[in-house]
């Protein structure tokens, strides 16, 4: 595992962009695993900055998304496709119809489950794997838990996950109760991995992480399994 702490959210966010970046300029047509959240939102950022300067072409590239609040549509504004139109997808020239989220709206998330992990089997895997961590330690919306899940599920939201996330709706009543997350096959599977953590409340749950041992109680101790992780942090606020 590698691990650049930086000094700032910043230099969290360039460096995670350039390595994002050089995946794409070494395979044009990567698989990008993307996460939303506000520790990626950064990376988005710089990643627009560059394509705008000719440093990036999405033209080619594919995306699929870790996860998505159940019952929430495109149209929301609290939604994760949402999210990635307005932070990175309206601004850049990756093709729409090659950007996944899973279907917030399906009515059948067993299948579409199943046809989430299909579509990340028939892309040939993911070639870098964005991700951010929860206060509790989750990874997509992978939960701390008494075994870890492989598959894409339906999760049941941690009434600490709804209390971090209500800062970004009206309400706490308004977070959803569930969502679809990629289990942890997926994320595993991926060639590399590229961990974004920032904020100073983050920084005793990734020491654990990294260090501690290997649980299902602490998702993102499992990246001590994958062979190529980079972690990209800064906790100084
Ligand atoms: C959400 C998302 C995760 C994200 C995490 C951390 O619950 N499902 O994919 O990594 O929260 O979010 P933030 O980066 O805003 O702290």
């Amino acid at each position: 595992m590698k691990i650049i702490e930086t000094k700032n959210y910043q230099e969290t966010s360039l460096v995670a962009a350039d390595i994002l970046a050089e995946q794409v300029r070494k395979k044009e047509n990567s698989v990008l695993g993307l996460a939303t959240g506000s520790s990626p939102e950064g990376m988005y950022s710089e990643l627009i900055k560059m394509y705008k300067n000719g440093e990036v072409d999405f033209s080619k590239v594919i995306s699929v998304n870790l996860d998505e609040y159940f019952g929430l549509g495109p149209d929301n504004n609290q939604s994760y496709r949402y999210f990635m139109n307005k932070h990175l997808f309206d601004h850049v020239n990756i093709r729409k119809e090659y950007t996944y989220v899973p279907d917030g709206l399906t009515k059948n998330p067993e299948q579409e489950c199943k046809a989430y992990d299909q579509l990340i089997e028939d892309l040939g895997g993911i070639d870098l794997q964005v991700l951010g961590m929860g206060l509790n330690g989750h990874i997509g919306f992978n939960e701390p838990a008494d075994y870890f899940t492989a598959g894409t599920h339906l999760v049941c939201l941690e009434e600490s996950t709804i209390e971090a996330n209500s800062r970004f709706f009206a309400s706490k009543e308004e977070v959803p109760t569930k969502a679809l997350s990629m289990g942890l096959k997926s994320i595993l599977s991926a060639k590399k991995i590229l961990l974004i953590v920032h904020g100073k409340a983050k920084q005793e749950i990734l020491m654990k992480a990294i260090h501690g041992p290997v649980t299902p109680q602490l998702p993102a101790s499992i990246l001590q399994l994958h062979p190529n992780v980079t972690v990209v942090c800064s906790f100084n606020e």
